[in-house]
């Protein structure tokens, strides 16, 4: 294998995962950012994100060698065979474009040092056209610069990253340099000797990739999510409407867990970035703009679904909240359901104490005005009514006779479906999932107590 050396430009998520998996397969690897602070403690062993796995990835490949942090980007670029962006790309504030400054300012300073032929790789996610801009952008500020342009879109998760880094479905890559294609075949070589299925195509076409799959597979979850809603009108259960629709191989099984709606830093921020490609171009895209309406609602919406189970009273109910972070193992609150929720709540007047495995110090800045609990049994002390919104692992084997000692009231809404509907009413549980019926005997027993209060 060639060995390369790989310049990775910003050390977010997806910066960081990739520069460390690129270094642990012996490609020697240099990851570049502004905030020196960062770049301080990651040289000193310290991971400014929470994902399972990247310390010890990273702490072996600094120790071997393979990767070393640096504020220096002239240093790293000018050394490089292979130059990866991997800035952020927000929402751009107030209109939803996704906001590509980041971007071109990267490739302007890049422009500036290259040095012998360079291959310049996007791996943020950006809209299509974008690196055609970095071609020019490059070429105007260093016209003589040796160097092609290439799209790479990442597809990992947040939770699961080094797995899905090393474990891809696809590899897609962008390019129509065939000096390119063979630079970034080297660079995957130990995946696709791992049978990891490289793509070949344009940059245009790998860009667009990267935002159908997201759009796709955030409509997935809404669709499931309306299916469920309908589900419990009628009476039916959404986990075997789920099972029994992704048996088909053409629809799948994945991603068919109905929930609260879908949050992160990449679903919302990507679907609004598409509409707003697809309005310039004049080419509308209804399934997407409902996708977006349809998910924003539902998230606000459960604050009404957890308002039922306490019979639309929710004023001073004290309510217990499970899981912040806006899905397991991360500890990422960005455009988490659990905002819209409580705040919701605390709308209606409740009064909101929470517990995250992992999300309550970045959750204090996104909701100062609730209490914040050292455990889940402490978080059910006292209150009306526990909704769980994240499905971490240690939620599923709670002590569920001592959960119940410490409420008010024995009622669970649980979000994720993590309970079984049976189990939860055997406990002596009052016990609402989303789009499942209750047993029943249960819902008789119900209608029952309503008849003689
Ligand atoms: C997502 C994609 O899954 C990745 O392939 C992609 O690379 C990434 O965005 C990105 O563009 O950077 P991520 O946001 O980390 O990854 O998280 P997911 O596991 O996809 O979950 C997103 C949201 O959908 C979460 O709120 C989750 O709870 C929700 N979800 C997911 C459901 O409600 N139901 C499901 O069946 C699956």
């Amino acid at each position: 294998m060639n060995h390369m050396r790989i310049a990775m430009i910003g050390t977010g998520y997806v910066g960081l995962v990739s520069g460390a998996c690129f270094a642990d397969f012996g490609h020697q690897v240099t990851c570049v950012d502004k905030d020196a602070d960062k770049i301080a403690a990651l040289n000193a062993g310290q991971i400014p994100i929470f994902e399972p796995d990247l310390d010890r990835l990273v702490e072996a490949n600094v120790r071997s060698g393979q990767l070393r942090f640096t504020t220096l980007l002239a240093d790293a670029v000018s050394h490089a065979d292979v130059v990866f962006i991997a800035v952020g790309t927000p929402s751009r504030r107030g209109d939803g474009h996704a906001d590509i400054s980041f971007v071109y300012a990267a490739a302007r300073e890049i422009a500036a040092a290259l040095r012998g032929f360079t291959l310049v790789v996007t791996k943020s996610t950006v809209p299509v056209g974008t690196a055609d801009e970095i071609e020019r952008l490059i070429r105007e500020t260093n016209p003589g610069a040796d160097f092609s342009v290439g799209s790479n879109p990442e597809f990992l998760r947040e939770g699961a990253a080094i797995y899905d880094f090393k474990h891809p479905d696809r590899i897609v890559i962008g390019t129509e340099n065939e000096r390119a294609r063979s630079l970034l075949a080297d660079v995957y070589r130990p995946l696709s000797l791992n049978l990891g299925p490289l793509m070949f195509t344009t940059r245009r076409t790998a860009e667009l990739i990267k935002y159908a799959a997201n759009a796709f597979l955030a409509t997935k979850i809404t669709f499931i999510n309306e299916i469920a809603d309908l589900a419990e009108k009628v009476g039916a259960d959404i986990q075997d409407v789920a099972h029994g629709i992704g048996m088909d191989k053409r629809i799948g099984s994945k991603f068919l867990h109905a929930g609260p709606g879908f949050g992160g830093s990449c679903f919302p921020k990507d679907t609004r970035a598409l509409l707003k490609t697809a309005l310039d171009h004049d080419s509308p895209m209804r399934i997407v703009e409902a996708v977006l309406t349809v998910n924003e609602n539902r998230k606000r919406a459960m604050a009404r679904k957890v308002g039922a189970m306490l019979d639309n009273n929710v004023h001073g109910k004290k309510i217990g909240v499970l899981g912040l972070t806006f899905k397991p193992d991360t500890d990422d609150m960005r455009e988490a359901p659990s905002i819209a929720l409580i705040t919701g709540l605390l709308d209606q007047g409740a009064i909101v104490q929470a517990y995250d495995p992992a999300g309550m110090e970045q959750a204090r800045k996104e909701l100062p005005d609730i209490t914040y609990c050292r455990d889940p049994y402490a978080c059910a002390r006292g209150v009306d009514v526990l909704v769980i919104v994240t499905e971490w692992a240690e939620f599923r084997a709670l002590d569920l006779h001592r959960i119940r000692r410490e409420m008010a009231r024995p009622a669970i809404v649980d979000l994720r479906n993590i309970y079984r509907p049976s189990e939860m009413l055997a406990l002596g549980f009052r016990y609402e999932g989303v789009g499942r019926p209750m047993p029943r005997k249960a819902r008789e027993r119900a209608a029952l107590e309503t008849l003689c209060n």
